[in-house]
């Protein structure tokens, strides 16, 4: 089955990376956002990625003009009507998902295939929001989407082969790194990496180090990137919450349990970069 058409649902961090490197690989992509803001600032941080590539001489200023020409915005799920392909990036929260897998199932056509790009939800849940679970799957995207080369295919319980060597041929298209994952809570990224993360707030909440002295512990002492709680900020402290809720109820097991003060910073809006302020503050 050819993909043409793409519609990408949720235009947050993760829906706008993957807008942009679907359109920058020849897809025709509706980025689609409940919120006219959002839609704004995704496709503006879309171009300011755009124009950095031409700065630097990784694209020309008409592969540009090209890519944005492959991309539209739209605040209508119906708009999924004309696409092959729906990737899902809303909120990491099982009613939200199920209720736009369950409109998208009347909206798009039998033929089209439905991804959700969720960090640790049950791929099965979802797919029985549909009448289609068969063509429902999961595409897991690391964030930044635009640099990160793995994408974690998640079969459901009843995904097709088809539907899975669809994704998969589509994963090498945006030039990304497929890795088949069983439907686990929290696939394989997730259940190691947000223990770690976890930890790394519980070392802060119990007064082990400050969050500074912990994330130089972890970048100059085990060589990551960027420290656990930099990285968390960067995720979404929400996002970092709703993951370790999924894996405490999904094994029933304590070593899961979130740490109290990742629920207090969320209650408070604290949710890291996006909003300004989590263990460290922006702008
Ligand atoms: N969007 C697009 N490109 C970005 C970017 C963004 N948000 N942030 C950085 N980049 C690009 C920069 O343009 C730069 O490219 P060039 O060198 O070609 O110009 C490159 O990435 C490196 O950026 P910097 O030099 O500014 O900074 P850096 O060397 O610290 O790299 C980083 C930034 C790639 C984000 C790096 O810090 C890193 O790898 N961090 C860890 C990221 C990670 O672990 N991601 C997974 C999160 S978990 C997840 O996604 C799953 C989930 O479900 C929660
Ligand atoms: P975000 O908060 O940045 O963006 C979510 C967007 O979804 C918002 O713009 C919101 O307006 C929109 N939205 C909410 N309900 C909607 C609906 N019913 N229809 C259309 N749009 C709707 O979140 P994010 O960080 O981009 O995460 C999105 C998904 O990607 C989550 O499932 C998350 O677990 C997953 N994910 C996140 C990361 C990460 O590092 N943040 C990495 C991989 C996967």
């Amino acid at each position: 089955m050819a993909i043409n058409k793409v519609m990408v649902i949720g235009a947050g961090q993760m829906g706008a990376g993957i807008a942009q490197v679907c359109a920058q690989s020849g897809y025709e992509v509706i980025l689609n956002d409940v919120s006219e803001e959002a839609l704004e600032k995704g496709t503006k941080g879309i171009e300011k990625q755009l124009a950095r590539s031409v700065a630097k001489e990784r694209i020309t200023e008409n592969e540009k003009k090209e890519t944005l020409s492959r991309l539209s915005t739209s605040t209508q799920l119906e708009d999924a009507g004309s696409c092959d392909m729906v990737i899902e990036a809303v909120v990491e929260n099982m009613d939200v998902k199920t209720k736009v897998f369950g409109d998208l199932d009347t909206i798009a056509p039998a033929h089209a295939i439905l991804a959700s790009n969720t960090s640790s939800l049950p791929i099965t849940e979802i797919a029985a929001a549909t009448n289609r679970p068969d063509q429902v799957i999961g595409m897991h995207f690391m964030n930044p989407v635009p640099v990160m080369k793995l994408v974690e295919i998640i079969r459901g319980l009843q995904t097709s082969e088809e539907t899975y060597k669809v994704v998969e041929d589509m994963a090498v298209q945006l030039s990304k790194t497929p890795v088949e994952v069983k439907d686990f809570p929290g696939f394989v990224s997730n259940r190691i990496l947000m223990p770690m993360i976890n930890e790394a707030i519980f070392a802060v909440y119990e007064g082990v180090a400050s969050p500074e002295d912990i994330d130089t512990v972890m970048k100059l002492g085990t060589n990551h990137p960027m420290g656990p709680l930099t990285l968390a900020d960067f995720i979404g402290l929400d996002t970092c919450l709703y993951i370790m809720e999924v894996l405490h109820d999904g094994f029933g097991d304590s070593k899961y349990r979130p740490c109290p003060l990742l629920r207090k910073y969320v209650k408070a809006g604290w949710l890291g970069k996006k909003s300004g302020r989590g263990f460290y503050q922006y702008q």
